[in-house]
């Protein structure tokens, strides 16, 4: 078996030793080992919450809907202290190496970035769990700052400057992505010759159309992942593992 895996492991390797323009597409997979639950594992997010109950919709349709969801918050994300893992630190690696054109995330995490990704090159897809803002005035607050008026008491945190509704910068169920940043995505993932997949299911669009604007056109698609995904027959290597093990012997290759 580990000879299998290790020749598995070098065509990997190869693909993006010749590479020129890199990019890595992540999901909540690759930071499962950091400790924050992935959405559709079990045990996942939504195995504990409805994710009809998570949507743009329902947060902006009434202050009890907005309390339910703050408390959700404070149970899930604002609870993490997360550090970035293995896997992180070796998709950082590869920019290092003049390799990485950029990181493609799903995630809300900001773990790419702490782990040493240069900001300008972490497209995020869905927002961001670092910031929320006010959806009448747009002033934005440091998620830090929320919390502590959370911990304080505050069950619908609301705007200081004009009492608006405050929404964490994330991109929910029925809202849109920001546009520049998938038009952004789109554009590398079109122009790059390596795509790597690490810690995605690919069910949730327009996110997961971007490996397959990657294989439209002509780029080589590496997925790592812990099950399988739809695209594992149009992928060159399907390297089946933990995204820390994985990304490591990956990059430990091409040192
Ligand atoms: N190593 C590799 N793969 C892993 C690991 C790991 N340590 N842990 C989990 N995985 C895999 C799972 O097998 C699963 O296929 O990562 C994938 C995570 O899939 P999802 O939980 O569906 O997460 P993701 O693909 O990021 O979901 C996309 O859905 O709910 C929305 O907005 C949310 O951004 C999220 C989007």
């Amino acid at each position: 078996m580990a000879h299998e895996w290790e020749k598995l492991i070098e065509r990997a390797a190869d693909l993006v030793r010749r590479g020129q323009r890199v990019v890595v597409f992540t999901g909540a997979g690759v930071s499962t080992e950091s400790g924050i639950p992935d959405f559709r594992s079990p045990g996942g997010i939504w195995s504990k919450y409805d994710p009809e109950e998570f949507t743009y919709q329902r947060f902006v349709s009434s202050a009890e809907a907005r309390k339910k969801h703050w408390q959700m918050l404070r149970d899930t994300f604002l609870s993490y202290q997360a550090e970035p893992n293995a896997a992180h630190y070796a998709i950082a690696a590869l920019d290092r190496m003049g390799k990485l054109d950029c990181v493609i995330t799903q995630n809300i995490d900001g773990l790419h970035q702490r782990a040493g990704v240069p900001p300008e090159k972490v497209f995020e897809l869905h927002g961001t769990m670092d910031w929320a803002y006010c959806l009448a005035c747009r002033q934005r607050y440091p998620m830090d700052e929320v919390k502590g008026w959370l911990a304080a008491g505050v069950e619908v945190p609301e705007c200081g400057t004009c009492g608006g509704t405050l929404k964490p910068a994330v991109v929910y169920f029925g809202e849109s992505l920001p546009s520049a940043v998938l038009a952004e995505a789109k554009e590398r993932s079109q122009n790059c010759d390596v795509f790597i997949v690490v810690g995605s299911s690919l069910v949730v669009y327009p996110a997961a159309y971007l490996p397959e604007e990657a294989l439209w056109s002509g780029a080589k698609l590496i997925i790592v992942n812990l099950t399988r995904t739809h695209l594992d027959g149009r992928a060159e290597v399907v390297l089946q593992g933990k995204a820390g093990e994985v990304m490591t012997a990956l990059v430990a290759r091409l040192g």
